[in-house]
């Protein structure tokens, strides 16, 4: 890969800050050797702060059955799960290229149902690309998407969708062996016809060794470094989910217990009696007030709870 990493922003760069990220630009951006950053979202209201802040992508991950609706693991996760959540992102982000994330049986049964569910994430949820896990297996899948014209991104390492075949959520490609399969998954992703690549909890030689190789961009997520760019479940980053937290995490912030603190203070001031005060209440115009009261005498003696 040529190029180095530049610090201070091109005119060319400040443009782009204004315009839709999109799949190409995700390849010049490698060209140029300039990190891709990438962050899930599942909400209007955290689409809407990614993209303020500039973020090359947005997926719409699967990861929503553990963070949002608190599964075990992505396997119940539906089409119309997701479908629901990207349209919500959709209405939020405009500029970040948006990534669907295929649901577990979406994609696996028939190339026709794979093809039928990657475009309902386009025409329905508001999406520019997909995307779905599995090597060369899945070949096939990526060139029947990618053939109706959906950009697919793949996904290769510890793929969740497939817990129980790895035994766990675990590192990948650990051994000589399992590392050239990995890099020959990767070869083949690209050429059949993937914009970039996932790769989750691989380690860091041999994921710079595929991001050197390929000429599609690589997001790393625990696979080190060397990566074209980085992705995070956005509520690890933001210690919004603490049931458990992969060891390639970094938190970022500590929602959760900040919720936790005003929640906390929301009840104390309910139970004291000190909110709402004036600052967060409606009042009547005087004369309009007097004239209820003159008209309802009977309802405004009787106390309606007994003092405090
Ligand atoms: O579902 C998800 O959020 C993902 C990322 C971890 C890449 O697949």
């Amino acid at each position: 890969m040529e190029g180095t990493l530049s610090t201070k922003p091109s005119p060319r760069q400040n443009q782009e800050q204004l315009q839709k990220v999109t799949t190409l630009a995700f390849r010049r951006k490698k060209e140029r050797a300039e990190r891709l950053c990438m962050l899930t979202a599942y909400d209007f209201p955290t689409a809407l702060a990614l993209d303020r802040v500039g973020i090359d992508a947005i997926l719409v991950g699967d990861s929503l059955g553990m963070v949002v609706l608190g599964l075990e693991n992505t396997l119940p996760v539906t089409m119309d799960d997701m479908i629901h959540h990207c349209r919500a992102v959709a209405r939020g982000a405009h500029r970040a290229l948006l990534i669907g994330d295929m649901p577990f049986m979406s994609y696996q049964v028939s190339l026709e149902e794979a093809v039928r569910n990657a475009g309902r994430f386009l025409q329905q949820g508001g999406m520019d690309a997909v995307k779905l896990e599995g090597g060369r297996a899945r070949l096939d899948c990526v060139r029947a998407i990618t053939g109706a014209g959906i950009p697919v991104m793949g996904h290769l390492g510890l793929t969740p969708q497939s817990v129980h075949l790895l035994g766990g959520f675990r590192s990948q490609a650990k051994n000589a062996g399992a590392a050239k399969d990995l890099l020959e998954d990767a070869i083949a992703l690209e050429q059949a016809g993937c914009f970039a690549l996932v790769l989750e909890s691989i380690p860091t030689g041999l994921a710079g060794i595929i991001s050197r190789r390929l000429l599609i961009p690589t997001i790393g997520i625990g696979a080190g470094p060397e990566c074209d760019g980085q992705v995070l479940v956005t509520h690890d980053l933001l210690g919004l989910f603490d049931r458990f937290t992969p060891r390639f995490v970094k938190r970022y912030a500590d929602l959760h217990a900040e919720m936790e603190r005003a929640f906390t203070s929301f009840m104390t001031d309910v139970r004291a009696g000190s909110f709402p005060t004036a600052d967060h209440s409606v009042e009547m115009e005087q004369a309009e007030w007097q004239s209820f009261l003159a008209k309802n005498r009977g309802e405004a003696e009787s106390p309606v709870r007994p003092a405090a």
